[in-house]
C-alpha cells in the first residue's frame, strides 16, 4: 500500500514539479524506510504552499457568497432588485458555490494523498444525484435545476435522457445505503462524466451495479475514443492527447490522474476500454468497506 502511495505521490508531485520548475537533486535521505531525495522534500514543501493557497481562497469566496446572499435576501436594507438583476445574482451565487466546492475538492485531493478516508453509509441517490447537479450547475444550470426537482428515479432518467445521458441503475441500488467516501465518489463521477460529455458525439451512459463486495460505476461515451498507445499515458498528470486527434477542447490533463489517486486510496481500480473511433468506457470498481 505504502509503495503504491509513493508511486502516486510521485505522479502527483511530478506534475507540480514540472509547473514550478524545481531543480533536480540526487541527494537521498530516508523517510518511513523509503529513500527521499532533496527534490521530493522541496516538492513536498511546495505542495503544502499550494494547498495553503487553495485553502486561503475559502475566505474571499465566503465574503463573495455572503455579499451576494445579502443583496438577494435583504432587499429592505440594500434596495430592491429587478427580476433580471435577481437572476444574474442567483447565477453568480450558484457559481460561487461551485467554486467553493472545487476548492473543497482540491483540498480533499491533498488530503487524499495522505490516505485519508471519510467512510459513511451513503445513499447512492444522493451521492450520484448531487454529483450530477454539481456537474451541470457549471454550464447547464437549467438542467441542474430540473435534476434537483426530480422526485423519482424514472423522472430523473427521463430528464437526463433528453440531454443524451442514459442512467442505468435499478431502483434497489439507487436507494441502497452503501459504505462509501461520498466526497471522493462525487469527485470521481464528476470528472469522468465531464470528460465523457466533452468528448461524446451524441450519447453518454452512466451505469452502476454491485456485486458482493464492490460497487461498479461505468461511464461510456460514443466519441472518437482513445487509441491504445495512449491508454496508460492519459492517467499521467498534465497529459492530453493531441487535440487534433480528438475534438479541439483544451483541459488541463489533471482529472484522470486525480481520479486514480482517489481510487487507489479507496483500494479501488479503474479500467479503460476504448478503441479509436469507438468511444471510450471507464469502469470504476470501488470496494465496499465496513464503516
Ligand atoms: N472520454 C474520453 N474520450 C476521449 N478522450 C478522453 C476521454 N477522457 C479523457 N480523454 C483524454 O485524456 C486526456 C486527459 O483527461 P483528463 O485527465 O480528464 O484531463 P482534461 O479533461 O483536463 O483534459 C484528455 O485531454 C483527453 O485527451
Ligand atoms: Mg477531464
Amino acid at each position: 500500500m505504502k509503495r503504491v502511495f509513493q508511486k502516486l505521490h510521485a505522479v502527483f508531485l511530478n506534475g507540480y514539479d514540472a509547473q514550478l520548475g524545481e531543480k533536480r537533486s540526487s541527494r537521498m535521505g530516508e523517510k518511513d524506510g523509503f529513500p527521499v531525495s532533496d527534490k521530493e522534500e522541496s516538492i513536498g514543501q511546495n505542495r503544502i504552499k499550494i494547498d495553503l493557497l487553495i485553502h486561503d481562497l475559502k475566505v474571499p469566496l465566503a465574503v463573495i457568497e455572503a455579499g451576494i446572499t445579502s443583496l438577494l435576501n435583504r432587499q429592505e436594507k440594500y434596495g430592491p432588485l429587478t427580476e433580471k438583476q435577481t437572476k444574474v445574482l442567483q447565477r453568480a451565487l450558484r457559481n460561487t458555490k461551485v467554486t467553493q466546492n472545487l476548492v473543497a475538492d482540491a483540498l480533499e485531493l491533498g488530503r487524499s494523498r495522505k490516505g485519508i478516508m471519510n467512510l459513511s453509509d451513503v445513499r447512492l441517490s444522493s451521492c450520484l444525484g448531487e454529483a450530477l447537479i454539481e456537474l451541470f450547475d457549471l454550464n447547464n444550470s437549467t438542467l441542474s435545476e430540473q435534476i434537483k426537482a426530480c422526485r423519482s428515479l424514472d423522472r430523473l432518467k427521463e430528464t437526463l435522457r433528453t440531454e443524451g445521458l442514459i442512467l442505468e441503475i435499478d431502483d434497489r441500488l439507487w436507494s441502497a445505503q452503501l459504505p462509501l467516501d461520498e466526497g471522493k465518489i462525487k469527485q470521481i463521477v464528476r470528472n469522468l462524466l465531464s470528460n465523457a460529455l466533452k468528448y461524446r458525439k451524441r450519447e453518454v451512459s452512466l451505469r452502476a451495479y454491485k456485486d458482493q463486495g464492490n460497487l461498479f460505476v461505468c461511464i461510456k461515451d460514443d466519441g472518437e475514443g482513445i487509441p491504445a498507445k495512449y491508454h496508460k499515458k492519459i492517467f499521467d498528470c498534465y497529459f492530453q492527447m493531441d487535440p487534433s486527434e480528438t475534438c479541439p477542447v483544451r483541459g488541463h490533463g489533471l482529472g484522470l490522474a486525480g481520479v486514480m489517486v482517489l481510487l487507489e486510496d479507496m483500494g479501488g481500480k479503474m479500467t479503460l476500454s476504448s478503441d479509436e473511433g469507438q468511444g471510450a468506457e471507464f469502469i470504476v470498481k470501488i470496494p465496499l468497506l465496513r464503516v
